[in-house]
């Protein structure tokens, strides 16, 4: 897609700057709260603000609304609004979690989950599903995540997880860090204390005709930020960081993203890859 790129900061460090994407943020109402978060995040995410002045809402690729009580990111193709948010308390994430007890017992297994939980950074956080699946089963999870704008929509469904009725979605908001930032840099700053058990990389998907049309969530989000070339490189930190090991979720027939793997967990529609990290590789090689 033509509007994605990806640059360097000057200091080395890697800035999100994948998305070309015109984004604008926009007021759902004209009341002056609204008026006010709108700016405050425009200014955060330095984005222009739709006002009804010289920034339109048609000038832009996606709009950022912010309603009330949560926010959404709008997406317009061909007169057709899209539009997604991050709801762990309802609609199809709550129900997921709920009771798809199938693929939760899979990531369990993938991430090897017996007994005591292990620590995980969920370093390509995204919309938060399997983040907060993560942290539902009992983990305390970092959540990486680099396009800023899709970190400002999983905080704000964060924000709604913690104040929510149901006990177990607040105490799974509550074990969830999040940190929007490249995961490699992330990562690589670790120091021993920080490392987490295990690494889970859900890279991008390349596009399946299928899949793209069916899933809303999925084709704004690739349409946002594209697809994740750099994949391998980010696999190849987390295996020099994980303490245990490093999962890799695939879509059920797609290639590994490495050779490499010691095993495999198979769903109906996804498969999680494990890799043995390298300090783990050489301590059993000794
Ligand atoms: C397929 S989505 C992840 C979906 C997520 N697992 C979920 O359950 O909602 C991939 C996400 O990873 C992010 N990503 C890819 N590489 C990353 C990196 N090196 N650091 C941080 N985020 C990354 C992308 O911006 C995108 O939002």
């Amino acid at each position: 897609m033509g509007r994605h790129r990806r640059e360097v900061s000057p200091n080395g460090g890697r800035v999100f700057e994948a998305c070309k994407a015109r984004v604008a943020v926009l007021p759902d109402g004209d009341s002056e709260e609204l008026v006010s978060k709108a700016a405050s995040l425009a200014q955060t995410l330095s984005l222009p603000v739709c006002d009804g002045g010289s920034t339109n809402a048609e000038q832009h690729d996606f709009l950022l609304l912010v309603k009330e009580r949560r926010l959404e990111l709008v997406e317009d193709v061909d007169g057709k609004r899209g539009s997604i948010l991050v709801d762990f308390c309802r609609g199809a994430m709550a129900y997921r979690l709920h009771t798809a007890r199938g693929s939760r017992q899979l990531l369990a297994r993938a991430i090897g989950a017996r007994g005591a939980c292990p620590t995980v950074v969920d370093a390509t956080a995204g919309l938060g599903r399997d983040t907060f699946l993560l942290a539902h089963l009992g983990c305390s999870v970092t959540a990486v995540e680099r396009s800023p704008v899709l970190a400002e929509l999983l905080r704000d469904g964060l924000a709604r997880a913690a104040a929510a009725t149901d006990a177990d979605t607040r105490s799974a908001a509550g074990r969830i860090t999040l940190v929007v930032a490249d995961a490699r840099d992330t990562l690589q700053k670790m120091s021993d204390a920080e490392r987490p058990d295990v690494v889970y990389i859900d890279p991008m998907y390349p596009p399946r005709k299928k899949l793209a049309l069916g899933k809303k969530e999925l084709r704004i989000c690739r349409s946002l930020v594209g697809d994740d070339p750099d994949a391998d490189q980010l696999l190849n930190v987390a295996l020099g960081v994980a303490h245990g090991r490093v999962v890799v979720k695939r879509q059920r027939h797609a290639p590994p993203l490495a050779p490499g793997r010691v095993g495999g967990h198979l769903g109906r529609t996804v498969r999680y890859d494990v890799y043995r990290p390298f300090t783990k590789s050489r301590e059993m090689g000794k």
